[in-house]
């Protein structure tokens, strides 16, 4: 049940014209629409104050306590245009559930799967112009969570500050081109009982100096190995990783420290619909060289919510680098990413429920 009303406060829209065109300009994370949605949440009142109103500045004391102890969460959700002419959220509850759960792991107050829809609902209602209508292009959904409360302390906040923020995504090419990975032998992104497969700012925050790292390699992008060993493939950048062998997809598993990807969990539920078997099992850095130089292992893909899938043409390590496959886009990347487009553009059945109409 929705316990939270945002309320919408009608701002003045940006003029159409202006709007088209900048929809017309490639660009992911750098155009926001009109309206933001905020809640806030304090020990004494629970969630309150839920408004959808201009998108604006907020006015933080330098005190306040997320600049400090990292107090912060978010998710990223899609918004489409489907062919017969309706809006659709892509699995709003699936990010509910997930919101919630790095709530739970970062002491942060939890907001009810049905407010969190309901948050991403309002923003579109009144923000449905701002989601693009060309195929693989979409509307950005950023709901997040800050520790709000004015204190220096070493505790949980007893204040938080929830918003919803939108931006159009719009890729500059039809297809991602494939790109290179660092396996970094250095940096480790998550631990056991670390806050892994969390949606936490700090996981995107540390590791940024690896991704400087695999730049200075020539590289995209790191691939992450696990903390214990320093052997098995976990994730790339922010995204998780799949391998095509023969007939069959396989991912690692969610073993404590990875991110459970609902692209992840998409491409896993559409590949039986493509004729391939799923494997969730580790794959070393060593095997997956072995089985490229091999021919055994033809493709690997990134997927996430952002770039839904991107295609791995080669993988750098210290000790050297390899292709995989010839280097370019496999034709099993390009099924499973049209797969998932074909759903979410609603030009296949929605056969897993996971469009929700707005
Ligand atoms: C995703 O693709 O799911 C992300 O979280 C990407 C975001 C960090 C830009």
């Amino acid at each position: 049940m929705t316990s939270l009303e945002f309320a919408p406060e009608r701002v003045e829209p940006m003029p159409a014209e202006q709007r088209e065109e900048l929809l017309r300009m490639p660009g992911f994370g750098s155009l926001y629409s009109d309206h933001m949605v905020t809640a806030r949440w304090s020990a004494a009142r629970g969630w309150h104050d839920a408004r959808t109103g201009p998108l604006a500045a907020f006015t933080l004391h330098p005190a306040t306590m997320a600049f400090h102890y990292g107090q912060t969460i978010f998710e990223g959700l899609k918004a489409f245009w489907r062919a017969d002419g309706r809006r659709v959220l892509f699995r709003p509850r699936d990010h509910a559930a997930r919101f919630a759960r790095s709530a739970r792991r970062m002491a942060m107050p939890e907001l009810a799967e049905a407010d969190f829809v309901a948050a991403a609902e309002a923003l579109l209602r009144v923000d449905g112009d701002w989601v693009p209508g060309a195929r693989g292009h979409s509307f950005y959904l950023r709901p997040f969570m800050i520790a709000a409360e004015t204190h220096l302390s070493n505790r949980p906040a007893e204040e938080y500050l929830f918003a919803v923020i939108g931006s159009p995504a719009r890729p500059a090419a039809a297809e991602p081109a494939p790109i290179r990975l660092w396996a970094s032998p250095e940096y480790v992104r998550a631990a056991g009982g670390g806050t892994g497969t969390i949606k936490c700012g700090g996981n995107y925050g540390g590791s940024y100096v690896a991704q400087r790292e695999a730049a200075e390699h020539g590289c995209h992008q790191v691939v992450w190995l696990d903390a214990r060993e320093r052997r098995y493939v976990e994730e790339v950048g922010g995204s998780n990783l799949f391998f095509v062998e023969g007939d069959r997809l396989v991912t690692p598993p969610l073993s404590g420290t990875l991110l459970a990807g609902i692209t992840r969990d998409s491409i896993l539920r559409l590949a039986g619909r493509l004729g391939l078997s799923v494997a969730e099992e580790p794959v070393a850095l060593d095997d997956w060289a072995r089985g490229c130089r091999e021919g055994r292992i033809t493709e690997t893909f990134a997927c996430g919510t952002a770039r839904a899938v991107t295609p791995v043409g080669h993988a750098v390590t210290p000790d050297g680098e390899w292709a995989v496959g010839d280097g370019t886009t496999g034709p099993v990347t390009r099924r499973l990413l049209n797969a998932l487009l074909d759903v979410q553009y609603g030009q296949a059945p929605d056969e897993f429920g996971w469009l929700h109409a707005v």
